[in-house]
């Protein structure tokens, strides 16, 4: 897999994540939703650069450009709830791209650390040849993203995957590396050192479900 981590470089992604980090700032929602589908923005732009182009002529009311366009077909999937915001920033970007929406829980067995993810709803398109991008915007464990892979399975082989994340927990990106393709990318905007034992990312930024929709 290839990690293209782009918090590490100076941009004003920097201030998208602070703002999503920062309590003051997360008591607004809209505010905290509009950031994650900035920081998607951002995300979608770069790995824009690794789609497949060829050249198209455009008249102008003036003459004639040849300009480089991507043909190739992009399917968004997103796991509900918290995916929705970070979803949104890259469908403005990539106005013809297909949806794929999956709902999953963490079903606890006998404590907070023993979980396994149930995924109950599943609405995908054939992904034979296009380009999958997986949204999860809080990477901790990176076992919903196994999930998602393998309930994906008998849509077709995607030609390129991409994985679009807020921020990721080492272990998680780890844990992606090893049960992804290694042509895998994933497109990240900040790496936090640890996971807490319910399995949140710290210093992270909490619950982006809860702080983009409102607690449960
Ligand atoms: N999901 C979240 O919303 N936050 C985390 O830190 C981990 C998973």
């Amino acid at each position: 897999m290839t990690i293209h981590n782009l918090g590490d470089q100076n941009s004003v992604l920097n201030q998208f994540i602070s703002e999503i980090r920062d309590v003051q700032i997360q008591k607004d929602p809209m505010r905290f939703r509009r950031n994650i589908e900035r920081i998607g923005e951002v995300l979608g732009y770069e790995f824009s650069k690794e789609l497949l182009y060829s050249s198209k002529n455009i008249e102008t009311p003036l003459g004639n450009k040849s300009m480089y366009l991507s043909q190739d077909q992009v399917v968004i999937c997103s796991i509900l709830r918290a995916g929705l915001p970070l979803h949104q920033g890259l469908l403005n970007y990539f106005d013809a791209a297909e949806n794929a929406f999956i709902s999953a829980y963490r079903k606890h067995e006998n404590d907070e650390n023993d979980f396994e993810v149930v995924v109950d709803y599943f609405a995908a398109p054939s992904l034979e040849g296009k380009v999958l991008v997986l949204t999860d915007p809080m990477l901790a464990t990176g076992r919903t993203l196994e999930n998602v892979l393998k309930g994906l399975k008998d849509h077709g082989t995607p030609k390129q995957i991409h994985i679009v994340s807020v921020i990721g927990s080492q272990q998680g990106i780890d844990f992606v590396q090893s049960v992804f393709p290694a042509q895998t990318h994933l497109w990240i905007a900040a790496v936090d050192p640890e996971l807490n034992a319910r399995g949140y990312i710290i210093p992270g930024i909490g619950d982006a479900g809860d702080l983009a929709y409102g607690e449960k």
